[in-house]
């Protein structure tokens, strides 16, 4: 019953996250349900992890056969399924990648990439943005100056300096020969959808080689094809030295990858990293199958038509006065504050989207298997709740 899990969930959990009132059962597609069997149309995407959609019976198919044959086995033996999944994973990667560092969360694979600069380069000192998220673990959140996530927990770790975002005589200025790497999310999903131009990825690329410096891109919401490509630099032309992903690369089963150049991995030695968890079978089994799934339905190519179809249909609605980001990872500035505007949604449309540290900024992030359908219920849905009395 909902306030039963309700009820108890609030009791025993810690109370760190701000919740909203649901209580989901079931997922399917863009869909997912709660204890009565209400439908909600999911612009939240399971907050980005739910890039196949909810249970794609592809995944489930991998994840049951995989969680009757092995679901567990660490590094220290090899694993027929982790073999082909960092195949798969491979395949997928940009020109002059080919080898993974396979973890558990987002804020682990930009742990990596961090220790990894550091490491291969002899250097400390890490640029990033401002505005940027990078995680909540002590060392991603050192690079993640956004609102209140460092500040609660001054000082982060030493060597970390923050630029404006899409400056780049700012970081012309900054970057030298002590600079491990410069990094950052090329669209600050969180910091207000602000988007890096293709220009501006460009000049970091050219002002990193300059002095040696890595360039980091944590693509945890970006990468996979949300934006229309599979990797955020590929529109560009521009490889950046490590790509960090993890939220929907196993559709939501835990997991998350440093993916490096190959000269940068060459560099990498027994023990500068590991995990437990990261590459199990079961985490493999659902990623291998996420990747065929990006593949064979095109997925990139979904997200940049609807991402598309949104973007101009959302612009003629009354009260949105402009549209941030790419593909399905859209920043809908309006005239109003957001989080009435997504309350509304949710109660009046069951359409389950989110805000951003920006407060005019309505925030989606659906599946990539998203339907032209689904994308005229959402706009009818913000037609309908931005015409109503304020
Ligand atoms: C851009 C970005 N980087 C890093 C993270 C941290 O990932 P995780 O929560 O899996 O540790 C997130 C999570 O929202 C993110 O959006």
């Amino acid at each position: 019953m909902t306030m039963d899990s309700f009820a108890l969930e609030s009791r025993y959990s810690i109370p760190t996250y701000a919740q909203i009132p649901v209580v989901v059962v079931r997922g399917e597609g863009c869909r997912v349900f709660d204890e009565k069997g209400v439908a909600y149309l999911d612009y939240w995407g399971g907050h980005a992890v739910a890039l196949t959609g909810h249970c794609h019976p592809r995944v489930v198919a991998a994840i049951r056969e995989q969680a009757g044959t092995l679901l567990f086995y660490s590094n220290v033996v090899f694993n027929d399924t982790r073999a082909r999944a960092m195949a798969a994973l491979s395949a997928a990667m940009p020109k002059g990648m080919s080898r993974a560092f396979l973890c558990n969360s987002g804020s682990e694979a930009n742990e990596s990439a961090i220790k990894t600069a550091r490491r291969t380069t002899g250097r400390r000192e890490v640029i990033s943005m401002q505005g940027g998220f990078h995680g909540r673990t002590m060392g991603s959140l050192s690079a993640t100056p956004l609102g209140h996530y460092l500040s609660d927990y001054a000082p982060g770790v030493p060597d970390h300096r923050f630029l404006p975002f899409g400056d780049l005589d700012a970081l012309r200025a900054a970057v030298t020969e002590r600079t491990a790497a410069v990094m950052f999310e090329p669209i600050q999903s969180m910091g207000g959808v602000a988007t890096a131009t293709d220009e501006y990825v460009r000049g970091v690329r050219a002002i990193c080689d300059a002095v040696g410096a890595l360039l980091i891109f944590d693509e945890i919401q970006t990468g996979l094809g949300r934006t229309g490509v599979m990797w955020y630099g590929d529109a560009a032309g521009v490889v950046p030295d490590i790509i960090t992903t993890a939220k929907g690369l196993a559709s939501g089963v835990p997991i998350g990858a440093m993916l490096a150049k190959d000269e940068i991995s060459a560099k990498v030695k027994e023990g500068d990293q590991g995990t437990t968890f990261g590459g199990g079978p079961l985490a493999c089994a659902a990623m291998e199958a996420t990747l065929a799934v990006i593949r064979d339905e095109r997925l990139a190519e979904n997200a940049a038509a609807r991402g598309r179809e949104i973007a101009g249909a959302v612009m003629k609605i009354p009260g949105v006065t402009g549209v941030r980001g790419r593909g399905l990872l859209l920043g809908i500035v309006l005239d109003r504050d957001a989080k009435g505007v997504v309350k509304a949604l949710r109660e009046k449309h069951r359409i389950i989207s989110g805000t951003t540290s920006d407060a005019n900024v309505l925030r989606i992030l659906p599946p990539l298997v998203l339907s032209a359908a689904e994308v005229s219920e959402f706009v009818a849905g913000l037609t309908d709740v931005m015409a109503a009395p304020r």
